[in-house]
């Protein structure tokens, strides 16, 4: 049996490791969290996530440490990232905890044989090159295969995906990565291999135009409110033509959420470094914010109280990170309106620790 190792077996990486285990891998899942690893290996970990709890429950190779040793004592030859690449203040993305892993793995010695790393967190166009470079002389070799999977719905995005996106090390490396996704992905997906550089780019390029689309519509929206318009109406026919397309083309809340938002800011700062500016990953993030002016003017003269059933950036997950429902919330509440935010116990305690008792709470 196959052996994969996963290193970071958080949100995304214990999505991975559960989908891979079920069609046959043995996997060794890493993580830096005691708590998680016991978590994992006793089966009690309790997450939002769809289906998690299911098939850990049901998992039989699925094995859990927070010793990155257990990669090499296993031989293993095939090893996912999936840490955390947090945003830094200029919007590029922190490759620190890839390189803790990396200098964890070292600390361990060079494999005697050719192990693929593959990066799944996200990263800037060109890491993944730099990585390679600065392991030249070991063993390992570097691909970057990103996910398009959306909170609350990982573990069927994983199976079911549009398409897979290999930025390879070389022709043997992504042709192994293929082999993993042709047995992970029922429906046979369109395969893009490419180089890393080309990956990383395409990743983000996704991102910045579904912001692009989502903002789009907004803004056509607000338009056709202001006018007197059937805005639905206005973007069903937009996106009827095959060109354009239906997809995220809906009038209501901005993007926000742990990946689009900072997907479009690393894309335009990426442009910045080589001199290209990036104008529509700038355009979109402005229209975001003007959409928000625009929902705040819309209820800021309401004499009710303001009633959010939900303040999660999307509904099916427990995310308030740069939620424009919550941006929304806030902005009400700072303007003097009673605002009433009913939401998980989970999610209240988040926004407790932030905003304390200035909204009212109750639960749902
Ligand atoms: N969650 C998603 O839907 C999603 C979608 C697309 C891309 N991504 C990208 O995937 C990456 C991971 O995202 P996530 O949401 O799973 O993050 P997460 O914070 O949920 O999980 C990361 C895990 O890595 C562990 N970790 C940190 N440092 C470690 C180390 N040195 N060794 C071992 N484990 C370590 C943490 O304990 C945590 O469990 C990020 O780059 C993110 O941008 C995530």
């Amino acid at each position: 049996m196959k052996k994969i190792g996963i290193i970071g077996a958080g949100r995304l990486g214990i999505c991975l490791a559960l989908n891979l285990e079920r069609v046959g891998y043995s996997i060794v899942a890493i993580d830096s969290s005691e708590n998680r690893v016991q978590q994992i290996n006793t089966k009690q970990l309790m997450v939002e996530e769809p289906s998690v709890e299911n098939y850990l429950s049901e998992s039989t190779n699925l094995r859990a440490s927070a010793d990155v040793k257990e990669l090499s004592r296993n031989e293993i030859d095939f090893i996912f990232v999936c840490v955390p690449t947090p945003s830094l203040e200029n919007g590029k993305y922190d490759h620190s905890y890839i390189l803790t892993c990396v200098d964890e793995l070292l600390k361990h010695g060079n494999p005697k044989n050719q192990v693929d790393l593959v990066i799944n967190s996200t990263t800037m166009p060109g890491f993944c090159d730099q990585l390679q470079t600065q392991l030249k002389d070991t063993n390992y070799t570097v691909s970057y295969n990103p996910e398009f999977i959306a909170q609350g719905s990982i573990i069927r995005d994983q199976q079911f995906p549009d398409q897979v996106l290999i930025g390879e090390a070389n022709p043997d490396s992504g042709k192994r990565i293929s082999e993993v996704y042709k047995k992970m992905c029922p429906d046979n997906p369109e395969i893009h291999r490419m180089s890393r550089t080309s990956a990383e780019i395409t990743k983000l390029g996704i991102n910045c135009f579904l912001t692009t689309k989502i903002a789009f519509a907004n803004s056509i929206g607000d338009l056709s409110q202001k006018m007197g318009a059937e805005y639905e109406k206005v973007l069903a026919s937009i996106g009827s033509d095959t060109r354009i397309g239906n997809a995220y083309l809906n009038y209501g809340f901005g993007f926000g959420g742990p990946c689009l938002p900072r997907d479009n800011r690393a894309l335009a700062k990426a442009g910045e470094e080589h001199g290209i500016e990036l104008h529509i990953s700038n355009a979109t993030n402005k229209a975001n914010a003007s959409h928000l002016d625009f929902q705040f003017a819309e209820y800021a003269n309401s004499p009710e109280p303001i009633v959010f059933d939900q303040v999660t950036y999307k509904g099916g997950t427990d995310i308030i990170e740069e939620s424009q429902y919550l941006a929304l919330a806030v902005r009400l509440m700072q303007s003097g309106k009673k605002v009433i935010i009913k939401a998980s116990d989970n999610v209240i305690v988040q926004v407790k620790e932030l905003y304390g008792d200035n909204f009212t709470y109750e639960g749902n």
